[in-house]
């Protein structure tokens, strides 16, 4: 199985042990840190413990994560997983993007080629996602991606100290197929 997936302007590759300042340098930023819940400030430490232990993780097949570059100039801008559920066989998407490259369909080009994945290479019968109700610009990707929104877990995540709603989104091998 190949793990470096290609895209009209991305490449999703695994991640180097070099990749840990470009990481740190993208993910170091307050909106971010505030959506995803990351540290903040968001240490050279953290990338570094997270990238070494993603070699066993995708050797296992429990999770695959990559860095999603630009073709264009060959620049890390955000990352993409797919953690999967061997007992249901599914998987389960997570995302973000350097704050400077929203708003350009990046991250909907990614989890396109993430689900494509999914199905086709990993043979999962299901692929979801979970997103914050108030962020549009997520459950918006997944809707792009025909993911169909399954319902809402209301207060179901504390995020700096506020009970936030998440909606479930997903789409099925069988749909995917359609
Ligand atoms: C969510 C995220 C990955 C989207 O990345 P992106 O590359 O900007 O996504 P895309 O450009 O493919 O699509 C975003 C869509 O949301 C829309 N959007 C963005 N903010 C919006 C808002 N506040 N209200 C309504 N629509 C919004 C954009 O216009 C775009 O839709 P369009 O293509 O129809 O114009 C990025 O914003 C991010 O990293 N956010 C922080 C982390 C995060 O939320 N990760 C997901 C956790 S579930």
């Amino acid at each position: 199985m190949s793990l470096k997936l290609e895209t009209e302007r991305l490449n999703l590759q695994p991640f180097n042990k070099e990749d840990a300042s470009r990481m740190k340098e993208l993910a170091n930023n307050q909106e971010l840190a505030t959506i995803l819940g990351l540290p903040h400030p968001y240490e050279l430490e953290h990338a570094e413990e997270w990238i070494a232990i993603q070699p066993e993780q995708i050797q296992k097949g429990l999770e695959y994560p990559l860095t999603i570059v630009t073709k264009k100039e060959n620049k890390i801008i955000g990352t993409i997983t797919i953690r999967i559920d061997k007992n249901n066989n599914k998987g389960e998407l997570g995302y973000w993007m350097g704050r400077e490259y929203w708003g350009n369909g990046f991250a909907t080009e990614a989890v396109n080629k993430m689900i494509e994945f999914g199905f086709n290479q990993l043979n999962l019968n299901k692929v979801w996602a979970s997103a914050i109700s108030r962020n549009k610009a997520s459950t918006i990707v997944l809707e792009k991606a025909d993911l169909q929104k399954e319902g809402t877990l209301k207060q179901n995540k504390l995020l700096h100290g506020e009970y936030e709603d998440v909606d479930i989104y997903g789409i099925l091998k069988e749909e995917y197929n359609r």
